[in-house]
């Protein structure tokens, strides 16, 4: 186990430097945060370090910088910020801004016990994702103990603000540790792979089979049964030999497919029906068994498996969950997903779901609650399934 944020012990008069995904899904427009969920997922630990007498600065990314100034502004955690006071009941700024420098220095200085702050988008440094020393340094001089509470970034092993700020706090004879949140992230994973109480089922979902192969992979050698939804079951089924009509099939992705068409019938159950809508037409639907009919694209697992799905998901011992299996965003396309979702709900099965589309999904159906766990993380929770070892996580004591 890593030592974790009660191992801290009292912190009074200490400004503790916590390492948060903040990295939530922002309006392409208007820049609003669509989903909070990654800044409530860290509000219990902040939480406690503020009852434990610390002040708080709190740092994360947010998105992919290009470096434009103009296309990066929508970026700023100015609004990240805002909520995070919000959902705290504290005003939180923002330290100045750049991550670090004199600005920054003299706001740290000045924040009083049960302060909180933010600093600038640690991606607006470039040192920040070449895991940087002296950009390290300068963060790692701004706080008294450091807290990694970003399961959803512990898979980035050349992030600075991951890797060589915990570094440089240990060098420092700096107390370091696991906020609540990754605490509970490592101990249900790790027991999901470990022990799961069997049948281990999985679902999985989403667009390409080349981004999840080894996921994918890890999963074979562990679960009993895995089921394939979303657009990636259409390369599978044009892989096997069926017609996906319209359906857009990269030739890469058939390839990547190829290796696992071994286990298809045994362990990877297909769909069995596709809903699928005229190219040209979306609001035409139909759905096909089997062959789908040239001009129709699949957009949604159609109702028998469904039925399939739901009825292996009541016989689970354990159920996990990544990718949507149709394009639930349009609500016409959403039945399966929104079936999967209430079918896992339902069963007396561990029920873990990660990646961050299928837990919005899970979410905006309103199942979140009655899931086991819905992790934070999207690529950190493949990785950790896949048994990947995180450098940013090596740098957080065992105890
Ligand atoms: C994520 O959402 O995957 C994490 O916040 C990490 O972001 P990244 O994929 O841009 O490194
Ligand atoms: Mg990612």
């Amino acid at each position: 186990m890593k030592t974790t944020i009660a191992d801290l012990g009292d912190l009074t008069g200490k400004k503790v430097l916590i390492r948060v995904d903040f990295n939530v899904p922002l309006d392409k427009v208007s820049g609003e945060i669509k989903n909070d969920r990654r800044i409530r997922g860290a509000i219990p630990t902040i939480k406690a370090l503020l009852k434990a007498g610390a002040s708080v600065i709190a740092m994360s990314h947010l998105g992919r910088p290009s470096g434009d100034p103009a296309k990066d502004k929508l970026l700023t955690m100015d609004k990240v910020a805002h909520r995070l006071g919000d959902l705290l009941e504290v005003p939180v700024s923002k330290a100045g801004n750049a991550v670090v420098g004199p600005d920054v220095s003299t706001a740290v200085t000045a924040l009083p016990p049960g302060g909180v702050m933010m600093l600038e988008n640690v991606r607006f440094d470039p040192r920040e994702q070449k895991n940087d020393a002296a950009f390290a340094a300068a963060i790692a001089a701004l706080g008294d103990a450091y807290v990694n509470d970003a399961f959803g970034t512990c898979h980035n092993d050349k992030d600075a603000s991951m890797v060589a700020v915990p570094a440089a706090m240990k060098a420092a004879g700096k107390p370091r540790a696991v906020g609540l949140l990754v605490a509970k992230e490592l101990e249900v994973i790790t027991g999901l792979m470990g022990s799961p109480k069997s049948p281990l089922l999985a679902v999985m979902g989403g667009a390409k089979v080349s981004d999840k192969i080894a996921f994918i992979n890890a999963l074979l050698k562990k679960v009993d049964h895995l089921l394939i939804g979303g657009k990636m079951a259409y390369t599978f089924l044009k892989a096997t030999g069926k017609d996906v009509g319209s359906t857009q099939v990269a030739a890469e992705e058939l390839a990547a497919a190829q290796p696992l068409l071994q286990f298809v019938g045994s362990k990877i159950t297909l769909p069995v029906d596709a809903l699928a809508a005229k190219s040209d037409d979306l609001n035409t639907t139909q759905v096909f068994a089997g062959d789908i009919a040239a001009g129709f694209e699949g957009v949604d697992i159609g109702p028998k498996t469904l039925a399939l799905y739901a009825d292996k998901i009541k016989q689970a011992g354990t159920v996990i969950w990544n990718g949507p299996v149709g394009w639930f965003e349009k609500p016409a396309f959403s039945t399966g997903t929104k079936g999967i979702a209430a079918a896992m709900a339902n069963s007396g099965a561990v029920t873990v779901v990660g990646g961050g589309e299928t837990a919005e999904a899970v979410e905006q159906f309103g199942f979140d609650t009655q899931m086991t766990h819905v992790s934070t993380g999207g690529g950190a929770f493949l990785a950790y399934v896949e048994g990947k070892k995180f450098q940013s996580l090596a740098q957080i004591d065992d105890v």
